[in-house]
């Protein structure tokens, strides 16, 4: 047990799937795992461990925000030995390439702070995906026949943005989307030596204003949980 987590070091899979919502957590251990047991319910963030194809994942919420992230990913690696860990979240577009339920695999993740700045000060890192992940994602993305984007996206701070300037420069040099998460996740992949890829469906879009309606949101979810065991366990 870690201060946030309440499993036991064992209930943990080395493949850690992370949607934002815990909820998701739930109804995608229910919908894609065997065997599934409720590993974590600590402040309502809910885990499950079950068997995807005989293959040993956990579906772990990690709330909103790279500091919730941080704290989530920090002891599922450290305490728990999580070795792979890909997010599966939502991100608003911000190229007029990019259509709402398009799935974007976020190759690089830019950012103006991360829990982690205060190791890297005035060095601007670059948080990037696993390659391994991320080429097999993109192919499980072709065969589902999911229209897929790969490129740089931006993780923000915050969802109520006061700078708009700051979103029109990351769309002038060609980033995808935004959310909240991935580049911290990446930083400390990296850290500890594992690996690490943010599936994204575009549930808004901050160019034309469009959202995934809500009866929509769950078999894009779907598609985008596919995709992610597909690139943890290639067949
Ligand atoms: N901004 C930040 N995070 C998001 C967004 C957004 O527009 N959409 C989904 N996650």
């Amino acid at each position: 047990m870690t201060i946030h987590i309440g499993a036991e070091k064992e209930d943990i899979a080395e493949t850690v799937l992370l949607p934002g919502d815990p909820y998701r957590a739930k109804w995608a251990a229910e919908t894609f795992l065997t065997d599934v047991k409720l590993v974590n319910q600590v402040r309502g963030m809910l885990g499950f461990t079950g068997f995807w194809n005989g293959n040993r994942v956990t579906f772990h919420g990690s709330g909103m925000g790279m500091p919730s992230l941080s704290i989530y990913v920090n002891e599922l690696i450290r305490d728990y030995g999580a070795r792979t860990l890909i997010r599966i979240g939502s991100c608003g577009g911000m190229q007029n390439s990019v259509a709402v339920r398009d799935v974007i695999l976020a190759m690089t993740a830019s950012t103006l702070s991360t829990p982690s700045r205060g190791i890297f000060r005035d060095l601007n890192y670059a948080p990037c995906a696993d390659w391994s992940l991320l080429n097999a994602a993109a192919k499980a993305a072709e065969k589902r026949g999911v229209k897929t984007h790969v490129g740089g996206i931006y993780s923000s701070d915050v969802f109520y943005d006061e700078r708009p300037d700051l979103n029109e420069q990351m769309v002038r040099h060609g980033i995808l989307g935004v959310e909240m998460e991935a580049a911290e996740l990446y930083i400390l992949a990296a850290r500890h030596k594992c690996r690490a890829l943010a599936v994204l469906t575009v549930s808004d879009h901050l160019l034309t204003g469009e959202a995934l309606p809500s009866a929509d949101r769950e078999s894009s979810f779907g598609d985008m949980v596919q995709i992610a065991l597909n690139a943890a366990f290639p067949s």
